[in-house]
């Protein structure tokens, strides 16, 4: 049955993705046939944040294994499996799902190989979407009534397979009468809370306000935000956690304003073989993205820049992390393993 989700369309034969780079002034859908494929659109960005690119990852295995058939085996597979692992280095998921792929279709061969792995990233987009759901009500219960939320980057249906992470507890909180509005930082370089937040939001009627990002401390000071609510890339064991670089800062202003700092994310983006946030790889990027904006220089060409996508946030200055499990408060090594462990 085809599957469908606001920036991931499964359609049985192929994938469309929603090209966020075009976004919010044009809606164009990418038509992925192959690994290849799908490897290109989460490289070039145009399909964006953990939980969406892992799906996407997903489907581009199962694709290619079709497209092999009788021949198709984990060996022959071997080549689109290193190439999409190869497209972004930051977020787990991307790694998660594809190991899943592989453990789950280990003994297959042939057209059986590629209906198992066409079975289980249609799973895997679907447990997504219902993750986001759950861990939406158990974080909107963290909020103060009529709460400011303060986030950053994008987390909602369009980076997931739907509903979304750290916007999921602000649908919910909405829908349950609980928020009076959202803060998004636009999100220097890519723009995520300008191009993607603030549109997704005003899609649903809820109501939201574009800042800069270095306008946070002062609402802050100005006590016109109630907590900060974030996603993340990759969770360590002992609840650091990678998102999108300008985290760490809110983190470090959220404690000093002691205001709740809140992570969302599905157990997928957690990855306990990560001892802590110091083993993370950062994806750094091109120094243009910095350098120019909407292809506008804006800055001496030759200027040298240095461009990282993430940064971590140490585990102490993280209120609680909220998964479709429940809620880790004050996460540590112990607690993140204590949740993982309820959550078998
Ligand atoms: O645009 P990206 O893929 O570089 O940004 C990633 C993200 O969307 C996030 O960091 C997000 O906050 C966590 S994933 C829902």
């Amino acid at each position: 049955m085809p599957i469908d989700s606001p920036a991931i369309r499964w359609l049985d034969d192929h994938l469309l993705l929603l090209d966020q780079r075009r976004l919010p002034h044009q809606t164009e859908w990418l038509s992925i046939q192959n690994a290849s494929d799908a490897a290109d659109a989460i490289r070039d960005m145009a399909v964006r944040g953990a939980p969406a690119i892992g799906i996407a990852a997903a489907y581009g295995l199962a694709l290619e294994a079709r497209l092999l058939g009788e021949r198709a085996s984990l060996e022959r597979l071997a080549p689109a499996l290193e190439r999409l692992a190869s497209s972004r280095p930051t977020a787990v998921n991307l790694f998660w799902a594809l190991a899943r792929l592989r453990e789950r279709a280990a003994d297959l061969r042939g057209d059986a190989l590629a209906h198992r792995l066409i079975r289980e990233a249609e799973t895997i987009h679907q447990e997504d979407q219902a993750a986001n759901q759950r861990l939406g009500e158990y974080g909107a219960a963290l909020l103060p009534a009529n709460a400011t939320v303060y986030t950053h980057c994008n987390t909602g249906a369009l980076a997931t397979g739907g509903y979304g992470t750290a916007l999921g507890i602000v649908r919910a909180a909405w829908r349950g009468g609980v928020l009076n509005s959202v803060i998004a930082g636009e999100t220097r370089p890519w723009l995520q809370g300008a191009r993607l937040t603030s549109w997704e939001l005003m899609q649903e009627n809820i109501p939201v306000t574009l800042v800069a990002d270095s306008a946070a401390g002062l609402l802050m000071a100005q006590g016109k935000v109630d907590a900060v609510v974030v996603g993340a890339d990759r969770i360590a064991a002992n609840g650091d956690t990678a998102n999108k670089i300008g985290t760490y800062n809110l983190a470090v202003l959220a404690r000093y304003h002691d205001l709740p700092f809140i992570v969302a994310a599905p157990l997928s983006t957690v990855d306990p073989r990560m001892a802590d946030g110091g083993g993370i790889v950062i994806e750094e990027r091109d120094g243009n993205e910095v350098r120019q904006l909407g292809g506008q220089a804006i800055a001496p060409a030759d200027v040298p820049v240095y461009n990282p996508a993430f940064d971590v946030t140490p585990a102490a200055l993280i209120s609680a992390i909220v998964t479709e499990h429940g809620v880790i408060q004050r996460p540590d090594r112990d607690r993140v393993a204590a949740h993982l462990e309820n959550a078998r």
